[in-house]
């Protein structure tokens, strides 16, 4: 076996090592200039399918797909080089068949170089998580509140408040675990219910609304750096760009209505590299 060159991200063995030790860092990410900037700080970013909401105004995740998945994705790979990359699969391209979705996700880690792939539901996906895993597609779960399922739950609830539906979230959560996941997104579920399953299960658990005992945590960054018009309340703002960028593009258009424009001496040389 020959080695090009030895990547410096963390690995799928090491985020899955992290169970029970330091707490993992997640963020989603869907383009590079932003996946460059929180690289250093988190252990692995996420290219959600929630960059159909966030990026494209759409309602829902359910319209986006895979080509879409697949642009982001290999930008984020671009942008970063020590976290861990883990692209979404859309809607409609991994449920139908193990055979499809071991082709989309082939696909996927192909033309965007990530690391892993994660996809929605619990037992009844574990199936197609045994035959990725096993064909060397390492595969992250995300149960609870899945948003592809939008329609079917009749919006997005908090899951688990009603201990009659433990069971099956439970039952959810150790399928995937068994199947080979390496780690499990749990999304808005109750907070004793995902501190047990975080309890129960030997693979990490990466909270989203959910509990701050998980194994880690992941926001979508757009949430938490104020880009979003909504937000869901648990989510801390870290930041208020949205509130930045409206006043920067205010104070833009006061300068070009008063012809208040730099001298345009040296168009195209660059600043100074911004750290
Ligand atoms: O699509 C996404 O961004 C996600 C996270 C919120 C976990 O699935």
């Amino acid at each position: 076996m020959s080695v090009q060159r030895r990547s410096a991200r963390l690995t799928v063995p090491e985020i899955r090592a992290r169970k029970g030790q330091e707490p993992i860092v997640c963020l989603t990410s869907y383009h590079a200039h932003t996946a460059a900037l929180i690289d250093p700080h988190v252990d692995l970013l996420l290219v959600g399918d929630s960059l159909g909401m966030v990026m494209y105004g759409m309602e829902n995740t359910l319209g986006v797909s895979l080509d879409m998945m697949i642009a982001h994705g290999a930008a984020v790979v671009r942008g970063s080089d020590s976290a861990l990359v883990v692209v979404d699969m859309p809607f409609g391209t991994y449920e139908e068949s193990r055979a499809h979705a071991f082709h989309n996700a082939a696909r996927t880690m192909k033309e965007t170089g990530c690391q892993a792939i994660k996809l929605e539901g619990g037992e009844r996906m574990a199936d197609t998580v045994h035959h990725l895993t096993q064909r060397g597609i390492p595969v992250m779960g995300h149960i609870g509140l899945t948003p592809q399922n939008v329609n079917v739950m009749g919006g997005f609830k908090t899951q688990g408040r009603n201990k009659d539906e433990w069971p099956q979230i439970e039952r959810d959560a150790q399928a995937l675990a068994e199947a080979g996941a390496f780690a499990i997104v749990l999304e808005g579920i109750a907070a004793p219910l995902a501190d047990k399953i975080s309890s129960a299960i030997n693979v990490p658990t990466i909270g989203i609304g959910a509990s701050a005992g998980c194994d880690g945590q992941i926001l979508v960054t757009e949430d938490m750096l104020g880009l979003s018009p909504q937000v869901p309340k648990f989510v801390k703002e870290f930041a208020t760009l949205g509130a930045q960028i409206a006043k920067a593009a205010e104070a833009y258009a006061n300068d070009v209505r008063a012809r208040k424009f730099p001298e345009q001496k040296h168009t195209y040389a660059l600043k100074e590299d911004k750290e």
